[in-house]
């Protein structure tokens, strides 16, 4: 096949920061319809004025339909979450166990502290979409995610089996398998945890920019995400989470977590279905699995991805006083997307 039309994907889960950087970064994402924009900013979006101002600054650096979401702390208002949800202000909530990822130090430490809200969350059909791992020191790096899982998710969905939950980029069989057998529950996986693998990041050199988390997980992990991406309708969709840091931060003594893969996700994703043989099933991940989750309509328009001479992609993108590298999976990429008309 050497074109392949769907209908437009949305990025249930992307990283635009703030200031300089969102205006580099927010155009690049131009391929999407919607995306679910995450509330980690220093300080984060904690209420719901606070992501009606962020949503407006989203607009006005280039990004159209920006879907937004509140970040739960333990001061969060039950009365002001559901307030913006039925305003159309916000689409959902993000819980960060406090410490686990990027500016996540204002996140949850004891997850009874915020009971209140999720009840009210369960009862006025609030999303919560989780960071789903644990932070406790002893654990291994590695086994946060299936550690989460045991101690965290099970229980919270024990508690609150109404609660609308996404649990964001998965990276492992566990909790594929988890999500298999909680139907209602709906994961993103993202682009560099299909294509890669933790010896993609650390065999023969430290690279960087494939340091992400949750981290890269070794090779069957990554079978098992393959698989689940690639198979059809069900709870499995896109997130990028496309997190761009300035270069310094990323090829720094302690480097940044986050790949950037905004501008060239949808032609990684789509040699990974093409790899799988599963290109006929791009459009359910990509376009329709995610707003079956959530209740909202697929977009109308499409998109056409053309298999060919994708000719050279930038190493990096740079403006605004930013500079911000590309993730690179090492291997050429050979889709690219058809401009949008008008
Ligand atoms: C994200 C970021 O940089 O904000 N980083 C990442 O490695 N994914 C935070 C997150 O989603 O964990
Ligand atoms: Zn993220």
């Amino acid at each position: 096949m050497e074109r392949l039309t769907i209908r437009r994907p949305d990025d249930w889960h992307l990283h635009l920061r703030d200031g300089e950087m969102l205006r580099l970064v927010a155009p690049e994402s131009r391929d999407f319809g919607r995306a679910v924009i995450m509330p980690n900013l220093v300080p984060p979006v904690v209420t719901g004025d606070d992501a009606g101002a962020y949503r407006d600054r989203v607009i006005a650096a280039g990004f159209a339909r920006p879907l937004m979401t509140l970040y739960l702390t333990e001061g969060t208002d039950p009365t002001d979450v559901v307030r913006a949800h039925a305003g159309g202000v916000i689409h959902a909530v993000k819980l960060y166990p406090a410490g686990a990822t990027t500016n996540s130090a204002s996140g949850v430490r004891d997850i009874e502290t915020v009971r209140p809200v999720l009840a009210a969350m369960e009862e006025a059909g609030v999303p919560l979409c989780l960071h789903g791992e644990v932070t406790e020191p002893e654990v291994d790096i590695f086994d946060r995610e299936a550690a989460f899982l045991d101690r965290v998710l099970t229980p919270l969905r024990d508690a609150h089996p109404e609660l609308k939950l996404t649990l964001e980029h998965v990276t492992t069989k566990d909790a594929v398998d988890w999500v298999r057998e909680h139907p209602g529950v709906g994961a993103t996986i993202t682009a560099q945890h299909l294509t890669s693998n933790r010896n993609d990041m650390l065999a023969g050199g430290m690279r960087p920019h494939f340091y992400c988390l949750p981290i890269l997980k070794r090779r069957a992990h990554q079978e098992a995400l393959r698989q689940a991406a690639t198979s059809g309708p069900g709870p499995f969709f896109l997130g990028t989470d496309s997190a761009p840091h300035p270069l310094q931060a990323k090829e720094a003594t302690c480097c940044a977590a986050g790949c950037f893969t905004a501008p060239h996700a949808l032609p990684l994703y789509a040699q990974v279905f093409e790899e799988e043989g599963a290109l006929d099933r791009l459009e359910a991940f990509a376009a329709l699995n995610g707003p079956a989750h959530y209740g909202l309509a697929p977009n109308e328009d499409t998109v056409t991805l053309v298999k060919g001479d994708a000719g050279a992609r930038p190493e990096s993108i740079e403006g605004h006083g930013q500079r911000v590298t590309l993730f690179d999976p090492g291997q050429p990429l050979h889709w690219r997307v058809e401009p949008r008309e008008g």
